[in-house]
């Protein structure tokens, strides 16, 4: 059974387009929120990249799933797996089968920005397990955490590190909003890349075939084509550096040249100086201490916490 609810309208994703591309392009340092990069296309680069031999996130979090997801499922029993930031939904299969296996599993709410790639995994999970109720949210999790479906007994899931993608500040505001629509017997699953070797994470951000530079100048074209935008997608090299202080990688688009786009939906002109960068994703690491203060902080207690053997990624179990 599949039923889909659209809380971000097209209208809504236009106003919010506008606002900030208002305020990120339109001041210094510029810098672009990472939604923007999920239209159909980018979701489909953003799985080319869980493939790529640099890209170990994706593969050590499946190796966690492989190994543990029985023991996850037992430790949540839960009826309701909610995934925040669904994407193509691939790694939460192993969830659902051991839910389904617990003899838990009744409904899948998996929410995300980019609608047509939502609708598209949501219908290819419905018809991979017959009798599950699929309920597809198109929502942007940073506004819309109150309207999800409530009732049951919730995991509600971020996976692929999806957290690391809200500064310090954001996270607190959005792990606070989550634990105050938590109910008795909700628990929340955290997939979490981990601090390693700088040279490992800069190569997972910028990869020998160019996967992930495509990635992310797909938001100028985003923006070419919402707001009639004249950005040169090729007039920007991707960088990726690692922020040693903050315990991040950023991700950034350098002016190659000096350079005036127009933004005329908005009625905006940004002259960018060679050289100038783009900040348009920061993607933090992680280490156990650092989090379990986080969660701690927003109400939550940290209780279990599962590694892949090379120790490079986590997956915590929370609860209230
Ligand atoms: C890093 S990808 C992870 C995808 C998948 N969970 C995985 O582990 O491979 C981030 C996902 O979150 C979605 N997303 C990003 N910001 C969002 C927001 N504010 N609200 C809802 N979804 C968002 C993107 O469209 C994308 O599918």
């Amino acid at each position: 059974m599949l039923r889909i609810d659209q809380y971000l309208t097209t209208d809504d994703l236009a106003k919010a387009l506008r606002r900030d591309v208002a305020e990120g392009l339109g001041s210094r340092p510029r810098s672009l929120p990472p939604k923007w990069f999920y239209d159909e296309r980018g979701s489909a680069l953003f799985e080319e990249i869980t493939r790529l031999a640099e890209y170990y996130p994706t593969r050590a979090e499946r190796a966690i799933l492989l190994g543990h997801a029985p023991e996850i499922a037992r430790a949540s029993g839960a009826d309701t797996l909610v995934e925040l930031g669904a994407g193509s939904g691939e790694k939460t299969r192993l969830l659902l089968d051991a839910l389904r296996a617990a003899g838990t599993l009744r409904r899948f709410v998996p929410v995300d920005v980019s609608g047509a790639f939502l609708r598209e995994s949501a219908a290819a999970i419905g018809a991979g397990y017959p009798g599950l109720e699929v309920h597809a949210v198109v929502a942007d999790f940073e506004r819309h955490l109150h309207l999800l479906p409530s009732g049951g007994r919730r995991a509600v899931a971020v996976l692929g590190s999806t957290l690391g993608n809200q500064p310090p500040d954001r996270r607190a505001a959005f792990l606070a909003d989550l634990r105050e629509g938590f109910a008795e017997g909700d628990t929340l699953l955290l997939g979490l890349d981990l601090v390693k070797d700088p040279a490992r994470l800069v190569a997972a951000y910028d990869d020998a075939r160019g996967v992930t530079a495509e990635f992310n100048r797909n938001v100028l074209r985003v923006l070419n084509r919402e707001l009639d935008a004249d950005l040169r997608p090729e007039g920007f090299d991707h960088v990726a550096v690692w922020d040693p202080r903050a315990e991040w990688i950023e991700m950034r688009l350098r002016a190659r040249s000096a350079q005036r786009a127009r933004v005329r939906a908005i009625g905006l002109e940004v002259d960018f100086a060679a050289g100038e960068e783009v900040r348009t994703e920061i993607s933090a690491k992680f280490r156990r201490e650092g989090i379990a203060a986080e969660l701690r902080r927003a109400g939550f207690g940290l209780e279990h916490w599962w590694t892949d053997p090379a120790g490079d990624f986590a997956l915590l179990l929370a609860r209230p």
